[in-house]
């Protein structure tokens, strides 16, 4: 998926306008620039919405300064710097890989291969043919205990390895739902994949 998309001009919806004055509302007068990221949140999930494509064109940024009664370049610099922020059009399905060094020690190579091979992305930050998939390589997402970690569009999967990403992808690919999110060994939040290792009784066995 190649083509460029040209967005002119965006306004917020009734729907985005509500959320945006509880975001602003939430800063003392002065200091709603501090309302940035949440608007730019807001746009590219109206825009998911509306379009079904999650991003945030430019007229989204630059309708944010104004509304934040900011230059715009304020608004650039963070869409620019969070990779949650997607400044160019993605796939339905944004795979969102792991490389931080917990993950990498735990295969999020062999992640970013099962990915690759499944969708036929050759290289980070491109779209599959077929619209489905768009490739990012991401920092530390902040679930490094249940690492290897792939985030799909807002969920995360764990503790993954290249045979369920690549049933997970297959499904989607047949059009099929997301499946749950969490661990994808039916492990308990972030308990230990074995047997209690903690807050043992005296005796040392697991109640
Ligand atoms: S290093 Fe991957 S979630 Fe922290």
């Amino acid at each position: 998926m190649s083509a460029q998309v040209e967005v002119q001009t965006f306004s917020f919806d009734s729907i985005s306008q509500e959320a945006v004055a509880k975001a602003v509302a939430l800063y003392p007068p002065g200091k709603q620039m501090s309302a940035v990221k949440a608007l730019l949140d807001i746009a590219q999930r109206q825009m998911a919405r509306l379009t079904g494509v999650a991003w945030v064109p430019q007229a989204a940024m630059d309708a944010i300064a104004r509304h934040l009664g900011v230059a715009p370049i304020r608004v650039y610099e963070n869409a620019t710097f969070y990779t949650m922020f997607n400044t160019k059009p993605v796939g339905k399905y944004h795979l969102q890989v792991c490389t931080t060094t917990p993950c990498w020690l735990r295969g999020s190579d062999d992640i970013v291969n099962a990915c690759r091979s499944a969708t036929g992305i050759a290289s980070f930050g491109q779209t599959s043919e077929d619209g489905l998939f768009t490739l990012t390589e991401v920092e530390c997402l902040g679930a490094c205990v249940n690492a290897p970690i792939l985030q799909i569009n807002d969920d995360y999967y764990e503790d993954l390895d290249a045979v369920r990403i690549e049933k997970l992808l297959d499904g989607l690919k047949t059009g099929g739902a997301l499946p749950p999110a969490g661990s994808t060994i039916g492990r308990q939040t972030s308990a230990p994949i074995a047997n209690q290792t903690t807050l043992l009784p005296a005796n040392g066995q697991a109640e």
